[in-house]
């Protein structure tokens, strides 16, 4: 059978189809397991969704943005030269198969340790240079130097020794080759707190109990972005909250607690985005010097840094050790 990628990889991979192959499906790691059983019921939720494509075209947007293409033609010239792609933790696959299209010379990989990677390759089977596999982005399997661009986008902290990760990515990068990463920006004293102490509250409670959860943090947010009060609040840097004049739900969801809500796409949105905030174990949050030296301890230069209240992303170049 035509396995489209596969001499990219050190060992023998399992074929289940033309299009996706099996490096690994479990991880010994408890929290990367539970990762991965909360983003396998995550995307069978999000496969459901009525406004799933309206999410996945936010995203792209977003993407733009977030690695400083600014448009979708300036990444595809950036493509352009890129043979082979690493979609890094694809989830649905929906930006794998954007890669895909704006690069059709190249061979894209589409790598999640979830099941999210058989509905991807189901929906994305008819495009020929599209590969999906499951397996670990830390131990990806793949040949050394072999990837041009990898893409991890809003991944690296649900892995689980981030720093392990950007090891393997620079281990398969060849010299020349860009990395675009993301991650959690550390946020006030206050939400950190709250926010650590509900992921292991989160453990214990079955998927039904979040997925409640998940619902009624929308209806927090909901409810207070419905009372429209804005307010000049105070900036209290002990407990590095920022002040300002600013509508009270962003107040108190930046501050305080998640509670997403996005009136343009809408409820079942906005829940499977507070469960994708408070289920996954491993979601570890960054300041930026951490972020620049974790780059910096794996071998990588930033080349551009992006920062928003929510994250900091950035496209790296590794640099050579001699
Ligand atoms: C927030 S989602 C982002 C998905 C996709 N990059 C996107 O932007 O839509 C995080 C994804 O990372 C995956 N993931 C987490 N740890 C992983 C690992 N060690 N190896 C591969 N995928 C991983 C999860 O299964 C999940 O699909």
């Amino acid at each position: 059978m035509f396995m489209n990628g596969s001499h990219l990889f050190i060992n023998e991979v399992q074929q289940l189809k033309s299009n996706l192959v099996i490096v690994a499906d479990s991880s010994n790691y408890e929290n990367q397991s539970q990762n991965n059983e909360s983003y396998s019921l995550q995307w069978k939720m999000v496969d459901e969704m009525e406004q799933k494509k309206q999410f996945w075209a936010m995203q792209k947007h977003w993407y733009l943005d977030l690695y400083g293409f600014q448009n979708e033609e300036n990444l595809k010239t950036f493509l352009q030269d890129k043979k082979v792609i690493l979609d890094a933790g694809c989830g649905m696959g929906y930006k794998a198969a954007w890669f895909a299209e704006l690069a059709p010379h190249a061979t894209v990989i589409g790598m999640d340790f979830s099941e999210s990677v058989y509905i991807a390759s189901e929906y994305f089977q008819s495009q020929e240079n599209l590969l999906f596999v499951r397996g670990d982005i830390a131990d990806t399997g793949l040949k050394n130097n072999v990837i041009d661009y990898v893409s991890c986008d809003q991944v690296l902290q649900h892995t689980e020794v981030p720093e392990n990760t950007l090891a393997e990515f620079n281990r398969i990068l060849n010299p020349a080759g860009k990395l675009a990463v993301y991650v959690y920006r550390k946020k006030a004293l206050p939400r950190e707190l709250l926010d650590t102490h509900f992921r292991e509250k989160t453990k214990e409670l079955s998927y039904q109990e979040k997925l409640e959860f998940s619902a009624q943090l929308t209806e927090l947010g909901r409810k207070l972005s419905d009372l429209q009060i804005e307010l000049d609040f105070p900036d209290i840097p002990v407990l590095d909250i920022k002040g300002g004049k600013q509508d009270l739900q962003r107040f108190i969801y930046w501050n305080f607690i998640k509670c997403y809500w996005n009136p343009e796409l809408g409820e079942e949105i906005s829940n499977s985005t507070n469960f994708d905030w408070y289920s996954p174990s491993n979601a570890y949050r960054y300041s930026k010097p951490e972020f620049i030296e974790m780059l910096s301890n794996a071998g990588f230069k930033l080349e551009f840094l992006h920062e928003e209240e929510a994250c900091y992303s950035g496209v790296a170049n590794p640099v050579s050790s001699d």
